[in-house]
């Protein structure tokens, strides 16, 4: 049975904008696909992660210290979609990739936050994916695929419907800073392309679009791969 990995970002999960439909919309999907897929999801901070790094920012915490209130809040928000997802979801988030890879299989659904300081839910994805053996990821994410510019400031800036791994390496430039946000994680990235697990870009809440790319079909995001 194929392994699939959802990175999905706490910005999908919680916006403030009729979460809980939403919520019970992605448990719905996620229990039909669990028939001919085991299936994994890794679930991000958002801004209430933001929220938290920004304050103690102000207080000299240090990266780690950050880090570590980040990691909290994307295991609440994985609480928050084992809740919804009931009884195909288990009652512990696990706080390693070997917890929960222990936890795959099918008719289930297993369902993490952040591990160690020093990266993000992203690279957790990729570092998953690989542990298990997945076919791909899915990167469930607030904007519908990858642009030569940041759409929401450039509106002329072009979508790409394929992209190589190192195209995808090339975007990565920065490295990693408690609350930094990039199309996937340096680590992450670093970790597909070694692999050659390819990465599904979708808006995560364009329910079709992320079945499309649970299913390797053609998506309306990007994919990066060889
Ligand atoms: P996210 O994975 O949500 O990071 O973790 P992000 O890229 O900032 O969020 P999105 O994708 O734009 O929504 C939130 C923060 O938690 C810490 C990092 O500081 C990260 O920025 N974190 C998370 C870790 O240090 N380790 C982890 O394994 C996960």
């Amino acid at each position: 049975m194929e392994k699939i990995v959802i990175s999905l970002g706490g910005s999908i999960l919680i916006p403030d904008d009729r979460d809980g439909d939403f919520l019970n919309d992605l448990a719905t999907l996620l229990r039909t696909l669990t028939d001919n897929m085991e299936i994994y999801v890794v679930c991000g901070g958002g801004k209430v992660a933001r929220y938290y790094i920004n304050t103690a920012r102000e207080f000299s915490a240090t990266e780690e210290e950050l880090d570590e209130l980040g990691i909290g809040v994307t295991r609440l928000n994985a609480r928050l979609l084992q809740l919804a997802l009931k009884d195909i979801a288990y009652k512990e988030v696990p706080v390693t990739i070997e917890e929960a890879a222990a936890q795959g299989r099918p008719g289930r659904v297993a369902v993490m936050g952040g591990t160690t300081p020093g990266h993000t839910t992203d690279g957790v994805s990729a570092a998953l994916a690989e542990k298990v053996g997945a076919s791909r990821i899915v990167n469930a994410t607030s904007v519908d695929g990858v642009y030569s510019a940041d759409p929401r400031k450039f509106p002329d800036a072009r979508k790409f419907d394929q992209l190589t791994f190192d195209q995808l390496g090339k975007m990565m430039a920065g490295g990693h800073g408690a609350g930094n946000s990039h199309v996937f994680d340096p680590m992450g990235a670093e970790i597909i392309k070694r692999c050659r697990i390819p990465l599904f870009i979708v808006s995560g809440r364009d329910l079709r679009d992320m079945e499309d790319a649970m299913r390797g079909g053609r998506i309306r995001g990007t994919v990066i791969g060889d």
